[in-house]
């Protein structure tokens, strides 16, 4: 499996590296509960925990069942796998899922992400080491500059490679032929793809948030790797703090193993988990000070809203595309926001949630 490379920096619209406007909270809950892979997650020991088929994948069911009927009439007609987007909230299993792919089909798997992408360069070398069925998996695909996504249309189209050689009235094309391939990408933005990108992928599929009993199952399997020994509802206890999403339940995980180990015999039951995450300031539907803020803002500041995203930006100290693509995302999914074309709405289960008393029915703008 070959890891080209990794994560981007956050970078401002300049394509300067972005200042960390959250020094000065330091919430210790921040890292924790981020979705994305932190350095040391990306190495040794989340590829250990990492499940390697789909018989090992807890969750998703509906796309494992796609995918399975991809892959079986596939290698019925021994062809290569159709080019798939995958497109969902960060740190639900995108690139576990094209491995995954790639192990069921017995190919290799070429892991890079669009940042590391600039230079046509750089997807020419990739592209003509392909072997054929190999899986290219290009996370952030949204991000491509647009030469390189003029050198995939042909490739994933044709499985061709035009290489144009010198410049202006004697510039000439040369075509290259490739092996066929599998183009994996995976996005956060799919309304961020141009239309002539999207449209080259023969499946497109959303990765959802995973039910308590699925991350439940996953925190289980994954104490299971580590040996460390852990009750259900130890298990339970973490999975419903970890916002619907394996990276972060995987993370809990460790700190509260930490912490069992430290401060009781070691084995995690529901009363060390609750009482190691109220430590780490993670509440027990997952949220963390800038879900509070956020929240809070629209209620306290604008009488629940609606509250444009700039504002929420400002309140907060986190960019407008995090607020979009990490918060807002699970914060909808468990109720407690609505996104309207005038702003944002915290409904009556959030006033609940952070112990205020929601306005009587008519003054709610949209509950
Ligand atoms: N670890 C992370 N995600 C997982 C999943 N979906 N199934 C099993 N283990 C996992």
């Amino acid at each position: 499996m070959a890891i080209i490379s990794s994560k981007k920096q956050p970078q401002d619209p300049n394509g300067e590296p972005k200042q960390n406007h959250k020094t000065a909270k330091a919430a210790p809950t921040e890292d924790l509960l981020q979705p994305a892979a932190a350095i040391d997650e990306q190495g040794k020991q989340e590829e250990s925990i990492r499940p390697q088929r789909f018989a090992d994948y807890i969750g998703q069911k509906d796309l494992k069942d796609v995918l399975d009927i991809a892959i079986k009439a596939a290698k019925s007609r021994s062809e290569v796998l159709d080019h798939l987007l995958l497109y969902g909230p960060p740190g639900l299993g995108k690139t576990t899922m094209a491995m995954i792919l790639a192990s069921e089909m017995g190919v290799n798997c070429k892991i890079t992400s669009a940042p590391a992408l600039e230079r046509p360069r750089d997807i020419v070398g990739l592209l003509v080491n392909l072997k054929p069925g190999d899986v290219l998996f290009v996370d952030e695909i949204h991000r491509l500059s647009r030469m390189t996504e003029e050198i995939l249309y042909p490739a994933m189209e044709d499985y061709r490679l035009d290489i144009t050689i010198g410049r202006g009235s004697s510039a000439r094309i040369r075509s290259l032929p490739l092996s066929k391939f599998t183009l994996v990408g995976a996005t956060t933005r799919v309304g961020a793809l141009t239309s002539p990108l999207r449209d080259r992928f023969g499946l497109v599929q959303k990765l959802r948030f995973y039910e308590v009993d699925e991350l439940s199952k996953i925190v289980l399997r994954t104490a299971q790797l580590l040996d460390t020994p852990i009750a259900e509802d130890g298990a339970t206890e973490i999975a419903r703090r970890s916002r619907g999403t394996p990276r972060i339940a995987n993370r809990l995980l460790k700190r509260v193993r930490d912490y069992a180990e430290v401060k009781s015999s070691g084995e995690i039951n529901e009363s060390v988990a609750s009482e190691a995450l109220q430590l780490f300031q993670v509440d027990p539907c997952g949220l963390d000070w800038t879900d509070r803020k956020m929240l809070s803002v629209i209620i306290e500041q604008f009488n629940g809203g609606p509250v444009g995203l700039e504002t929420i930006a400002a309140a907060t100290g986190e960019d407008t595309q995090t607020i979009e693509e990490v918060y807002e995302p699970y914060l909808m999914q468990i109720g407690y926001l609505s996104r309207t074309l005038r702003g944002r709405i915290a409904t009556k289960t959030a006033y609940h949630h952070l112990g205020f008393t929601p306005p009587s029915n008519g003054q709610m703008s949209l509950l």
